[in-house]
């Protein structure tokens, strides 16, 4: 199928006798693949009698020559369950680190808590990269954080210029997601262990009827399609340097930059730790990434993988 979905996706008008020669096959089978692709990717095709088939739109997919630049090998496939499902399965049979997985769609994208991540075919950005820790918990401190800024130099590059971040692992234009991020951990922290550092960033969507909260994408936000290997080199570029910079100097060394960039810096909030709430102003974050924040004239620090802000009302 994606060998029908390469050679349409130039946009063009193909006769089905020109695509059926060129994939070996009936003219009655490219119709019945047509369909499949309209089906399983959500693509829509045009069929003009005497001219033949055409994509509504010219699709750029992710190819590996493209990222030949990336500084991390690239492992590309089609379609996956999770990509950070697929890392943790790469580990487990021994795949040498660092190493980064990517697929054109998810069936079973996740974020925090089990909560999905809608990942459609060909529009957006699902990455997954591995890296193995031996310094033990002080590589891991504030490490989601710096992949936030990673992700938001990346966005900054391809026109997202208004993008911030939202502690811990949220990357938003205003109120709207634009980018999300899950750190898995496989092995022991306190010794040597991978961990998958998996982003979902919205780059060329512009409908998603299941995302269930207000979100956005790099090329709503720039009026521009945006090449998504192009995106991947970048984002493996600022991966690395924030990742260099982070194992040899700590977060520490990254704190302010973070808190500047942070969209609700000195705002009231509610922190949710699951059944408990708390209310508060964000102060900012520690030396190890963690949140400050100001409860009843008094300063509190959180955290923990199951935290959530919100904005409260009145501020
Ligand atoms: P928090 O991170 O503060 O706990 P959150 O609502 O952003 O809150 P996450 O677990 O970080 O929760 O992200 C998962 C949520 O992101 C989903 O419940 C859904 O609302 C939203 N979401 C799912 N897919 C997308 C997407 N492609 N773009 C933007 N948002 C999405
Ligand atoms: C969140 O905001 O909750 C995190 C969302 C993370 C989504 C990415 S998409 C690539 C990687 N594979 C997954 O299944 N999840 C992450």
């Amino acid at each position: 199928m994606l060998t029908l979905l390469k050679l349409l996706k130039d946009g063009r008008f193909h006769s089905g006798q020109a695509l059926g020669a060129a994939l070996g096959i009936s003219r009655s089978a490219v119709w019945k693949q047509l369909q499949r692709l309209e089906a399983d990717l959500n693509l829509s095709i045009h069929k003009v009698r005497g001219r033949g088939y055409q994509l509504a739109a010219p699709l750029e997919l992710l190819e590996q020559a493209q990222l030949a630049d990336s500084p991390y090998p690239v492992f590309i496939h089609e379609s996956l369950d999770s990509t950070n499902a697929e890392a943790m399965r790469q580990i487990a049979a021994g795949m040498q680190s660092p190493f980064a997985v990517v697929a054109e769609q998810q069936s079973a994208g996740r974020g925090r808590r089990g909560r999905k991540w809608v990942s459609p075919f060909a529009e957006n950005i699902y990455y997954s990269l591995v890296l193995r820790i031996e310094g033990g918990m002080r590589q891991l401190e504030g490490l989601s954080l710096i992949v936030g800024l990673a992700v938001l130099n990346t966005l900054r590059d391809f026109g997202g210029r208004s993008a911030g971040l939202k502690w811990p692992n949220d990357v938003l234009v205003g109120n709207k997601k634009i980018a999300g991020i899950l750190l898995e951990l496989l092995g022991d922290p306190a010794d040597v262990c991978h961990v998958v550092v998996g982003i979902g960033i919205n780059v060329n969507m512009i409908v998603a009827s299941e995302v269930d909260q207000s979100w956005t994408s790099v090329r709503l936000e720039s009026g521009c399609t945006i090449n998504r290997n192009d995106l991947i080199v970048d984002l493996g570029r600022k991966l690395q340097g924030y990742l260099v910079r982070h194992e040899s100097e700590g977060f520490a060394a990254i704190q302010a930059e973070w808190e500047s960039n942070h969209l609700w810096q000195g705002r009231a909030v509610t922190l949710i730790a699951g059944a408990h709430t708390v209310d508060g102003v964000v102060i900012g974050v520690d030396q190890q990434g963690a949140l400050r924040l100001g409860v009843a004239g008094q300063e509190k620090v959180f955290s923990g993988g199951e935290l959530s802000l919100r904005l409260r009302h009145d501020s």
